[in-house]
């Protein structure tokens, strides 16, 4: 390689990694919480905020996609440049509001900015010319991000502090409960990031020499097979995610935003799919208990969501088994 690369530069680079593996998973949850936010509209306003909020709903997940595609792109330049790339994201702050997601909105991006000026500054003065342009194009979305932000900063809320009146029905939704479903939210933030780092990781493995005349001709190996695999899980693990965190949020919950169990990249795509292979194994048993308990609880709702999950990560679970062999 014809540029110098320095730990401190990895570093910077993994810096950035968090900062994304960070605002994913805050306007992801931000977005769940919206459906919350929407119930809360006043009579008179009703029109009105349920087109701001379904407009704000709808960019914040979004953004929430692309904000993991590029922790992504980032973490296959690491990978591709020798380095390691981390699991781990800086705090997420979801806040109560609009006007306080709009808030944390701006301050994420503004950080974010200052961090990519100082990596695009750092990638020209090694001449990382790729990383360069990489950065480039990230910094033109953030921009947009943050203006949009900014757009929904000065909004007045009206409903920043929800009645303290709890109803008869909903005396069943315990902490216990709570956080059953939390580590839920938890697996499934762990599921993404780790399935997201792997595939990037596996997508550097796939430029490496193919070993048979079937795979030179057909252009496949085995670990750009695994890395799409590994893409179409992890997209369906947002949706998980979103799903679950929308449903604490209406029962009036709080939601977790950090990874639990913590994620586990490993080295090789064999090391890829076996932990694959476990994740969805431990996933499919804790929900398998959730529906349990929603069904003492006849929460209806909260046990159809996890039915319809336990089957895609039943799917998710023979297809890493499949490989396993
Ligand atoms: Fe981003
Ligand atoms: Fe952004
Ligand atoms: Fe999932
Ligand atoms: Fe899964």
């Amino acid at each position: 390689m014809a540029v110098k690369i320095t730990d401190e530069y990895i570093d910077l680079l993994n810096q950035a990694v968090a900062r994304e593996l960070q605002v994913s998973v805050q306007y992801m949850l931000q977005h769940a919480k919206m459906e919350k936010l929407i119930r809360k509209a006043l009579p008179e306003n009703i029109l009105l905020d349920k087109t701001t909020y379904d407009a704000v709903g709808k960019f914040l997940k979004d953004f929430a996609i692309q904000e993991m595609k590029h922790a992504g792109s980032i973490m296959e330049r690491i990978y591709y440049l020798g380095g390691e790339a981390t699991t781990k994201a800086t705090k997420p702050t979801i806040g109560n509001s609009l006007s306080e997601f709009a808030k944390l909105g701006v301050t994420a991006e503004e950080e974010a900015l200052v961090l990519y000026r100082k990596l695009i500054e750092a990638a020209v003065k090694i001449g990382d010319y790729e990383t360069y342009e990489l950065f480039e194009k990230i910094y033109s979305d953030e921009e947009a991000h943050l203006f949009k932000f900014q757009e929904y900063t000065s909004m007045q809320d009206e409903y920043e502090n929800p009645s303290q009146y709890v109803s008869e029905w909903r005396k069943v939704f315990t902490d216990d409960y709570f956080e059953l479903l939390n580590k839920a939210a938890a697996s499934e933030i762990s599921a993404i990031v780790q399935y997201t780092n792997q595939h990037e990781k596996a997508s550097l493995l796939t430029m490496r020499k193919k070993d048979t005349p079937l795979e030179v001709i057909t252009e496949q190996n085995k670990a750009k097979v695994i890395s799409e695999l590994l893409k179409t899980i992890f997209m369906q693990e947002m949706e998980h995610l979103e799903k679950i965190t929308e449903r604490i949020y209406l029962l009036e919950g709080e939601t977790t935003s950090i990874p639990a169990p913590l994620p586990v990249v490993g080295g090789s795509t064999t090391e890829f799919i076996s932990l694959g292979h476990k994740a969805e194994n431990d996933a499919i048993v804790l929900y398998r208990k959730i529906i349990e308990e929603a069904l003492k609880k006849g929460d209806t709702t909260t046990r159809k969501i996890f039915e319809e999950i336990v089957m895609q990560e039943e799917e998710h679970y023979w297809k890493f088994d499949d490989y396993l062999k």
